[in-house]
């Protein structure tokens, strides 16, 4: 069983792509990660994210820069959705993650375009959505808990950006795959979001 997620950031997506992966036996796959990564070594290379060049030669990045948890840094994520927009990187990226939604045992990933691109007959696909202000607010009080200085305002016009950016973009732009379920987490506690997954993916499952 393939499990695509995809939603923009803050959505509840990572969260509940994991606990989707527990609950099903599955393995899983954060693939903003990937991006992540690739925003990171372009940084280390001095390289500029709006080149596709530099952002290009950034994707020989090593396998274990995976667990640096510097990855999940705000200013890393807005260098990923910069070099995200290059058709050059998502081919450069597109191999790593069909094989890992096309292995034997099944998989869950969560990204902006699995359900569209990645794995396009994925057996479910979510998209998890939340109002703006909902997304700014958990952002917020995971960065204040970090013990960062964080701006709320500042938070939410870097989410307005973010969004803009991936659902823009020509390639692989993010947007509900036709055959999506949406799950909107806006006034939903996380342990509601999940077992609404779990259902919608149950749901799904039943009726093949
Ligand atoms: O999910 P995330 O916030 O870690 O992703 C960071 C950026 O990477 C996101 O803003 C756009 C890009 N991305 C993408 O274009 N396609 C994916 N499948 C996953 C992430």
């Amino acid at each position: 069983m393939i499990i695509a997620v995809d939603g923009p950031t803050a959505s509840g997506k990572g969260t509940i792509s994991k606990e989707l992966a527990k609950h099903f036996n599955l393995p899983f796959l954060d693939t903003g990660l990937l991006y992540r990564a690739v925003g990171w070594t372009l940084r280390e290379q001095r390289g500029n994210a709006d080149n596709p060049e530099h952002a290009l030669r950034a994707c020989t990045f090593d396998g274990a820069l995976l667990n640096e948890p510097g990855l999940r840094s705000e200013a890393v994520g807005g260098l990923a959705s910069r070099v995200s927009v290059h058709p050059e990187v998502r081919s450069a990226l597109d191999k790593r993650q069909k094989d890992f939604a096309y292995q034997s045992a099944g998989a869950v990933l969560d990204g902006r375009d699995i359900g569209t691109v990645i794995a396009p007959d994925a057996d479910v696909k979510l998209f998890v959505t939340a109002s703006s202000e909902a997304r700014a607010v958990r952002r917020f009080e995971e960065m204040k808990r970090r013990g960062e200085k964080v701006n709320f305002d500042d938070i939410l016009a870097d989410i307005l950006k973010r969004d803009e950016r991936d659902r823009s973009r020509v390639t692989a732009p993010l947007k509900p795959a036709g055959d999506a379920d949406l799950l909107d987490t806006t006034d939903l506690t996380i342990g509601d979001a999940i077992q609404q997954a779990i259902a919608l993916v149950n749901a799904k499952i039943s009726r093949r």
